[in-house]
């Protein structure tokens, strides 16, 4: 089996991604925490509790961890509930503590990526109608403003709204994240005004910080028609449209273009300076006349897919290539802002890893331009509606008693981060099932 080692370029960064309502805990000022009291809202009903504990200062040792195992960057969310809890109060001890992480990170030799928006709003902001509500874009900005001051010496990388296209359609279509609606006429003007509320925030944030770098974080998924008859290959393109283009064509062009629908939206124009993918997995897709809901598909995993243990994930390296490869068109520089498996005995994780890097080491290796890669996640945490059922942590975590566990994925990260680069003999140490599609 041949040896190697396959580089990335200099000044990569590697990190791991986390998100403020999924590590922070004892949080009752959001949508989530509302939420997570109501009864069948989240599997077996779990809490987030403590969550990883963080807002009482355990992040301090889960950055050591990141920092101990080679990560250089680190991208967290701030929570919008914590900094205004109400219309006309801010909170500057949480600013502060936010402040100190961000020291913490600079401290550590991690640079820091924030997130503004990260699946949740405060409750005052839902009682006026959350995102369905365009008075929102003004009351967005001004939180941006007052955090973006606050925490500028220490953070220039920002993006504005995570995965609005997964916000969208789990609160507006699935209604399974707040407020639970089917209703795809309001799903899409939420998402229209995310694209709004993101180009405030992009201009908000550069007149402040003119070096700032401001994009957003787009959930890439894989739509692949199921046969070759024409009605599937429709219907995987029109999800791709929906899912994947609509929210970054429009900060592309400046028009919110659904189907043959046209709406123009010139203040978003131009409005990235990078383009963060998150990318899980690919969907096959199938016509089907009878889920006008589902936007007449049925989405599955083939018989033969390699399943994450809770069957979320379908194991699709190839999908990376093919994201880094839509997402050029928009001309700005790339991250991975998020990619990882939930995974609690680690049996698929060092493959799902490996076999990533190496899909993106390829892209990069094609020139096109990806300038960091953030695993999905740390630490174990609270996977919104799925609760604490999905292990998505390089480390274990026992949420009663807040002990965590290197799992074997940790070393492997951390060997992959200090080289730089993937190698035969990392891939033979902790995924020898990935040589051969590795070093052929
Ligand atoms: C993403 C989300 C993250 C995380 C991840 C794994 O959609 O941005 O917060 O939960 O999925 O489920």
């Amino acid at each position: 089996m041949p040896k190697g080692t396959y580089y990335f370029t200099k000044g990569f960064m590697w990190g791991t991604a986390t998100a403020a309502p999924q590590v922070e805990g004892l949080n009752d000022l959001n949508t989530w925490s509302a939420w997570e009291k109501e009864t069948g809202r989240i599997i077996n009903n779990h809490q987030s509790g403590l969550a990883c504990d963080w807002w009482s200062g355990r992040w301090r040792e889960d950055f050591d961890r990141a920092q101990a195992s080679g990560q250089n960057a680190h991208r967290l969310s701030i929570e919008w509930s914590r900094i205004q809890p109400a219309p006309d109060r801010w909170d500057e001890n949480a600013l502060d503590r936010y402040r100190e992480m961000l020291i913490g990170l600079q401290n550590r030799k991690m640079t820091p990526m924030v997130t503004l928006h990260h699946f949740s709003e405060p409750l005052w902001v839902a009682e006026m109608g959350g995102w369905e509500n365009e008075a929102i874009i003004d009351l967005f900005a001004t939180f941006v403003k007052k955090s973006v001051t606050a925490l500028m010496p220490y953070c220039h990388l920002w993006v504005t709204i995570n995965e609005p296209n997964v916000f969208a359609f789990n609160a507006y279509i699935d209604g399974v994240f707040p407020p639970g609606k089917k209703d795809i006429k309001a799903a899409l003007s939420v998402l229209q005004h995310m694209v709004l509320a993101h180009a405030r925030a992009y201009h908000v944030i550069h007149e402040l910080q003119p070096e700032a770098k401001v994009g957003t974080a787009i959930n890439y998924r894989g739509f692949k028609p199921a046969s070759w008859l024409p009605a599937d290959h429709w219907m995987a393109k029109l999800h791709h449209h929906l899912f994947n283009d609509l929210f970054v064509q429009a900060l592309h062009t400046g028009e919110f273009k659904v189907l043959t629908k046209k709406q123009a939206l010139p203040q978003a124009a131009g409005t990235q300076d990078f383009l963060g993918l998150n990318y899980y997995t690919c969907d096959h897709v199938r016509f089907n006349p009878l889920t006008p809901g589902q936007f007449f598909a049925h989405r599955f995993f083939p018989g033969d897919a390699l399943l994450s243990e809770s069957e979320f994930i379908s194991h699709d390296p190839q999908g990376l290539i093919d994201c880094v490869k839509w997402g050029h068109q928009f001309g700005v520089p790339m991250m991975i802002t998020e990619n990882g498996v939930d995974d609690s005995e680690d049996l698929l994780r060092p493959r799902y890893i490996l076999e990533h890097l190496h899909a993106l080491w390829k892209a990069i290796n094609d020139n096109y331009p990806v300038e960091g890669y953030f695993h999905w996640t740390l630490v174990d945490n609270f996977e919104w509606e799925r609760g604490w059922t999905q292990r998505f942590g390089l480390w274990e975590l026992d949420p009663e008693t807040q002990v965590r566990v290197r799992r074997p994925s940790a070393d492997m990260y951390a060997e992959i981060c200090r080289l730089n680069g993937i190698s035969s003999a990392i891939t033979g140490k902790y995924a020898p099932e990935a040589l051969a599609t590795l070093f052929p």
